[in-house]
């Protein structure tokens, strides 16, 4: 199976992209063409370029927040109840239909 992710860009898009099972959120968007998220760091969480806000119907799925990933997401303007670093989600099969937002640029 190959499960779908669905992204809002910044300018309100919305996308549906098909992720290979093993990457990270942050990979899938990057890979489906969406230029919007930097994600400068590549994926190693030290740049929160790769902010997202997530569905909160999909929180309960996603694994517990490291305190770096923390510490990161309050250096940003645009944290909100919803936020992660999509670097920090791997994308699995049991995320199909994942909905995600690209968070204002910092
Ligand atoms: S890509 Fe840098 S923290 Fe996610």
């Amino acid at each position: 199976m190959m499960p779908t992710l669905i992204v809002t860009t910044r300018e309100g898009e919305e996308r549906e992209l098909v992720g290979e099972s093993g990457l990270s959120v942050m990979e899938v968007i990057r890979d489906g063409g969406i230029d919007e998220l930097l994600a400068l760091c590549g994926g190693c969480c030290s740049c929160a370029t790769c902010h997202v806000h997530v569905d909160p119907d999909f929180t309960d799925r996603l694994p517990k927040m490291s305190m770096d990933e923390d510490d990161l997401l309050d250096s940003t303007s645009d944290r909100d109840a919803t936020s992660r670093l999509s670097c920090q989600i791997p994308f699995t099969d049991a995320l199909d239909g994942l909905r995600i937002r690209i968070a204002a640029e910092d």
